[in-house]
């Protein structure tokens, strides 16, 4: 069985999507057709317009953040301790049930 993600859109509708092991939980949610998560660079950690937040359970599970993601993280409006670029996610069984909330658009 594939590991679930599971998105709160900006309207506040929840999604569960099976992701593909190897792939960003950018392209999960890319993948699952939910267009309001831009990404616009495509992943290489230019542009921040693939914001989310992190239910707080699974912060700790996650990979540490570069320098680069925090940098674009400060530029934008909707920043808290939760949030992540999700192209910077790699996701897989691990993270199986893990919860994002796609952010504000900036
Ligand atoms: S898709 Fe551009 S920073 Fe993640």
């Amino acid at each position: 069985m594939m590991p679930r993600l599971i998105v709160t859109t900006r309207e506040g509708e929840e999604r569960e999507l099976e992701g593909e092991a190897g792939l960003s939980v950018m392209e999960v949610i890319r993948d699952g057709g939910i267009d309001e998560l831009l990404a616009l660079c495509g992943g290489c950690c230019s542009c921040a317009t693939c914001h989310v937040h992190v239910d707080p359970a699974f912060v700790d599970s996650l990979p540490k953040m570069g320098p680069d993601e925090d940098d674009l993280l400060d530029s934008t409006s909707d920043r808290d301790a939760t949030s992540r670029l999700s192209c910077q996610i790699p996701f897989g069984p691990a993270l199986d049930g893990l919860k994002v909330r796609i952010a504000a658009e900036d």
